[in-house]
Formats: structure tokens, C-alpha cells, sequence
């Protein structure tokens, strides 16, 4: 039974020097035409698949990048599909510049519970310096403002590991968003991807990043900074007040099916991972010749599944519950990774109790090392 559906709007105001996700400069897009599309795939997805949704998030691009029409227009489908009464969150991504009074009064009147502020970094240099359009003060404004507006789970996204980023300037950057008191905070570490403006960059020997060594203790210190302000550590990037646990991305982690519509999505869907075709064009004109964005889909093995329940779940730093595994997959976790459990346990990499198996404080830190051992 699918419980998440995932919407993606892949428009933005302005690219990002750091970003590679599926997503287009907005001026001169076919945006209706890519609405309708996301009208039409939803409504057809939803007849494909059994649901019970308690899930929506849509995300970018820049969903806030709409003008207000377009995303009253996108917030009336998103409504008609899959807003229910058995809908427990229902996210929307936002940006700083984007923002407004009309926007916030339509994701009030149509029931959005969360919104997700892209920040990354509290220093007007660096935001120029990553490519980003908004200033501290527009976002210390716009949480404000969303705040007056009945907001109550509000989410930002921070980065470290910036280009010229030092530990201190992060340490100011997490205590100023400390006085906005966010009930969620997602922490990335930058990834320098091919096709970025910072790949580029990278490439001429003209990005200074901060080295390994320094983002570790960049790292150490976001987890330190945020305990000490009562942030419960859930998930490796992802830090909550009590209560405040993203619940659909908790979906992604726990391995559950969800949906993915609009383009480039992905989905888990009856037992298949799905891509939706990626261009915009592309993404509208298959929707409207065969009621489905998809472009490639791939039925996961038994193996796989296993594979991907534990290196999903070992994110989640509350671990893989043992019994959870066992009724999932009729079989001991033990029985088939004893080996690789004690070697990581030895390393002290892994924690095992009767109940779970979860990541080490240092095993947080190296959780690549440890997920690999999980896979083929
Ligand atoms: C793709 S963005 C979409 C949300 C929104 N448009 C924004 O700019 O905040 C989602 C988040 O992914 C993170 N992100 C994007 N590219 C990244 C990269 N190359 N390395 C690390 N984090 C990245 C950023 O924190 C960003 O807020
Ligand atoms: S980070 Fe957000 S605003 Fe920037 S290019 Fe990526 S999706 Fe667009």
C-alpha cells in the first residue's frame, strides 16, 4: 500500500552554483502545459496503484517559483488528487525570494501543513558565493512572516562544506538559525557535482573547499551545536524537535513504496523503482500520448530489497529493527550478515542490542563504509 506521494515542480528563478537536481531557469517554460500534464499523470498514477496516502510533499526546482496563479492552479490539482482527510503531512519546498503574502494564504487555505525554507548559510557573502539570489534578512523576514501566517513545522535546509566556508562561520550560521528556533533542519554537505557551475570550478583548480579533515569537525559541530538546542538527531542530514520527524521522507528511509510524479521524479511503485522522463517537454509530451511520465522502471529483486532495507534504514539512527526484518522478509537479519555485522561491530562502526541494529557515533561518520558492507 502506498502511503507518500511526491511531487516535483522543476522551475527555478535562478540556478544555483552547486545544484544538479531536475530543474530549469522558469522564464519562457511551458508551465500550464507542464501543470496539466501533473493533472493528468496524477489522476491516472492513482488509478495504477492501491493508496493510502498520509504523505504529500512537493519539491524542487523551486515549487514557490510559480507565479500565484500558477501555483494556486498547482496547489487546486495537488488538492482534487490527493489531498484526504488521512493526509498527517502535506510539505511544500520554498524559497526566501519567492515568497509572499498570497502564496502563504493559499497553502494555509489548502491545508499545507510544512514548509521547508531553503537557507543553506546565515553570511550574505557566502550566499552570493553559491549562487543564491536571497540575503540573511530576506530569510529571517520570510520565517517571520510564515510564522504570523499559522505556520507551526517549519523546516530549513542548511549546507556546509562550502567553498571558502570556515568552521567558525558555520558555528555563527547555525546560531543564527538557532534564534528563528526551526522545528526541522536538514544539513547537507556539499556535493560537487558534473554539470554545476562549481564542477566547472572545480575542475580549473578555482573552487577552495574546506578539507576533509575540517568538514568532519563542520560536521561534528552541527550535531554537538544542535543537541545542545534540544534537536533530536534522527536521520544522518536530518534534526528535529520532538515531534517534528519528517514523515515522508521517514517513508524513503523505512524503504516504503511512494509515489513520484512530475519530471524527473522517482517513485517506488508495485514493487518497482520508476524514473519519470526528465526534460520538460519530454516529461509533458509522454504524459499526454500515454497518461504516464515514465521513462525507465526496474522491478527490485528480493536481494535488492534487502539490500536497499538496510542501507536505507541505517540511516535512520534509530537503526533496523530485527523483528520488522524478519516480518518483512521472513528471515533472521543475522542469519544473512552476521559476518559483515561483527566485522563492523569490531570496527566500531555498528551497534547491536536483541532489538536493532544502528550506527555507531562513529559509525555516523563513516556511513558509507558501512553501507557498502551491506551491499554485493
Ligand atoms: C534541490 S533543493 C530544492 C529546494 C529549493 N529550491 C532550495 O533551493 O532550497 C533541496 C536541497 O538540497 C540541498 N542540495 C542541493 N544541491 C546540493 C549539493 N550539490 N550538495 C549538497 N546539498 C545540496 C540544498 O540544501 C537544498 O536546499
Ligand atoms: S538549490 Fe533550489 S533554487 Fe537553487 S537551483 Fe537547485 S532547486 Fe533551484
Amino acid at each position: 500500500m502506498i502511503k507518500g506521494a511526491y511531487v516535483h515542480i522543476p522551475f527555478c528563478e535562478h540556478i544555483c552554483y552547486y545544484c544538479d537536481f531536475n530543474k530549469v531557469f522558469i522564464q519562457k517554460q511551458p508551465v500550464d502545459d507542464y501543470l496539466n500534464a501533473l493533472d493528468k499523470e496524477i489522476s491516472e498514477g492513482l488509478s495504477r496503484a492501491e493508496s493510502d496516502l498520509e504523505t504529500v510533499f512537493i519539491g524542487g526546482g523551486t515549487p514557490t517559483a510559480l507565479d500565484n496563479q500558477q501555483f494556486h492552479k498547482l496547489l487546486k490539482i495537488i488538492d482534487r488528487h490527493l489531498i484526504t482527510p488521512k493526509i498527517k503531512e502535506y510539505t511544500i519546498e520554498a524559497n526566501p525570494e519567492n515568497l509572499n503574502e498570497t502564496k502563504f494564504k493559499l497553502m494555509k487555505d489548502y491545508g499545507v501543513t510544512r514548509l521547508s525554507l531553503g537557507v543553506q548559510t546565515f553570511q550574505n557573502d557566502l550566499l552570493k558565493e553559491i549562487g543564491r539570489p536571497h540575503s540573511c534578512d530576506d530569510v529571517i523576514d520570510i520565517f517571520q512572516e510564515a510564522r504570523l501566517s499559522g505556520f507551526d513545522n517549519i523546516s530549513i535546509d542548511l549546507m556546509f562544506g562550502l567553498p571558502n566556508q570556515t568552521e567558525k562561520m558555520l558555528k555563527e550560521s547555525i546560531e543564527k538559525a538557532m534564534i528563528l528556533e526551526p522545528d526541522h533542519i536538514s544539513i547537507y554537505s556539499l556535493q560537487v557535482e558534473p554539470k554545476t557551475i562549481f564542477y566547472n570550478r572545480m575542475k580549473k583548480g578555482k573552487l577552495h573547499l574546506p578539507g576533509q579533515d575540517v568538514e568532519a569537525n563542520m560536521y561534528e559541530l552541527v550535531i554537538s551545536e544542535l543537541d545542545k538546542h534540544g534537536y533530536i538527531h534522527y536521520e544522518i542530514s536530518n534534526f528535529a524537535k520532538k515531534g517534528f520527524e519528517s514523515r515522508h521522507n521517514l517513508l524513503y528511509w523505512s524503504n516504503e513504496q511512494y509515489f513520484g510524479f512530475g519530471a524527473g521524479s522517482h517513485g517506488y511503485v508495485q514493487n518497482s523503482r520508476v524514473v519519470n522522463a526528465g526534460p520538460v517537454k519530454n516529461y509533458i509530451q509522454l504524459v499526454e500520448e500515454t497518461g504516464s511520465g515514465q521513462f525507465a522502471s526496474h522491478t527490485v529483486t528480493r536481494k535488492e530489497k534487502i539490500e536497499e532495507e538496510l542501507f536505507l534504514g541505517l540511516r535512520k539512527l534509530s537503526g533496523v529493527k530485527k523483528k520488522r526484518f524478519y516480518e518483512k522478509f521472513h528471515c533472521q537479519i543475522n542469519d544473512l550478515y552476521g559476518e559483515e555485522i561483527e566485522r563492523l561491530k569490531q570496527q566500531g562502526l555498528l551497534y547491536e542490542d536483541e532489538e536493532k541494529i544502528a550506527l555507531t557515533r562513529k559509525g555516523v561518520f563513516l556511513g558509507n563504509s558501512v553501507f557498502e558492507a551491506f551491499l554485493a
